[in-house]
């Protein structure tokens, strides 16, 4: 029994391919991230970035919170909002998937929707931030965002592994996830591969205003503020289409009962490849948020 649905909040499971992987390849785990409270990782960040905020003196009780998202931190920030009494604005992507823009509105935020990519989206918040006295928590830039999954995935990957484990493959969208996950194990584990995901035409691999081909959550016209401290902890960034994320998205559903979303086909995608070159140990990666996102990609 929980007396507050935020302590829900990581603690996720770790299950094993088996039919997607063959003989002579590594073994591959996946965290299901899907499985927190809003059916993302980024509940994990929404709480240490609002308690950093509150802790710093900048969010004062009844106050506003600002973001910018793609959709599921807007959605994990609006929930965190809600559940301790703040206002919350998200300014989200216009194409971000009509479920999380309806699940935002019924936790009693404000939605305004942008075009214009990910600049846009963060040129607004900072906006309405200054126009409402709020605070814009700006997840592509924010400590907080990489020592959630420092203090919490990280170290749950660690010990749901018991410290065996070869290379982590995650997709890149602020560069949170990997970072965090990333300088932890380093710390840990002197020979752990970092690899990260990209979308096909990507900023970080094409340069900066390059518009890759649209993987929710992965694609961004520019370089996150996180990327460009943390870069020197990933060995490696692989691209993936969209074409290729949405197969391995629906093998993931059908060879492995794995109700991931587009991201976690793209990870998958890059995860098997690297068992493949690997050929032996354990690799890991995430399924970020959950295929019922993106049912309109499956009809
Ligand atoms: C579905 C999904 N996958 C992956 C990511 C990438 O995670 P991070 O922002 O920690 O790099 C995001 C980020 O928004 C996401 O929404």
């Amino acid at each position: 029994m929980y007396r507050d649905i935020l302590s829900l909040v990581g603690g996720t499971p770790i299950v094993e391919l088996k039919k997607l992987r063959r003989d002579g390849m590594a073994r591959v785990l996946v965290k299901l991230e899907y499985m927190n409270p809003t059916g993302s990782h980024k509940d994990r960040i929404a709480i240490y970035m609002v308690r950093e905020a509150e802790r710093q003196g900048k969010l004062k009780p009844g106050g506003v919170i600002v973001e910018a998202s793609s959709g599921n931190t807007a959605l994990s920030v609006a929930w965190v909002a809600s559940r301790l009494g703040y206002k919350a604005i998200l300014v989200v992507e216009e194409e971000a998937s009509p479920v999380k823009i309806g699940l935002i509105k019924a936790l009693g935020a404000e939605v305004v929707e942008v075009s214009g990519g990910y600049r846009k989206a963060l040129e607004t918040a900072r906006e309405i931030a200054y126009r409402e006295g709020g605070v814009f928590l700006n997840q592509y830039d924010n400590e907080a965002n990489v020592k959630a999954h420092y203090e919490t995935t990280a170290r749950e990957i660690y010990m749901q592994t018991g410290g065996y484990l070869d290379a982590f493959v995650m997709g890149i969208g602020t560069c949170g996830t990997i970072s965090g996950v990333a300088m932890y194990l380093k710390e840990k584990l002197s020979n752990v591969k970092i690899v990260g995901v990209v979308p096909r035409g990507a900023a970080i691999l094409d340069g900066p205003g390059s518009v890759g081909e649209r993987i929710e959550g992965l694609s961004h016209n520019g370089i996150p503020g996180i990327y460009e401290r943390y870069r020197r902890f990933i060995d490696r960034v692989e691209s993936v289409g969209f074409e290729d994320a949405l197969k391995y998205m629906r093998y993931a559903i059908r060879f492995e009962g794995i109700m991931g979303g587009l991201s976690t086909g793209a990870n998958l995608c890059i995860a098997l490849k690297i068992a493949e070159e690997l050929r032996e140990g354990i690799i890991v990666t995430l399924a970020p948020d959950s295929a019922m996102r993106y049912s309109h990609l499956l009809s």
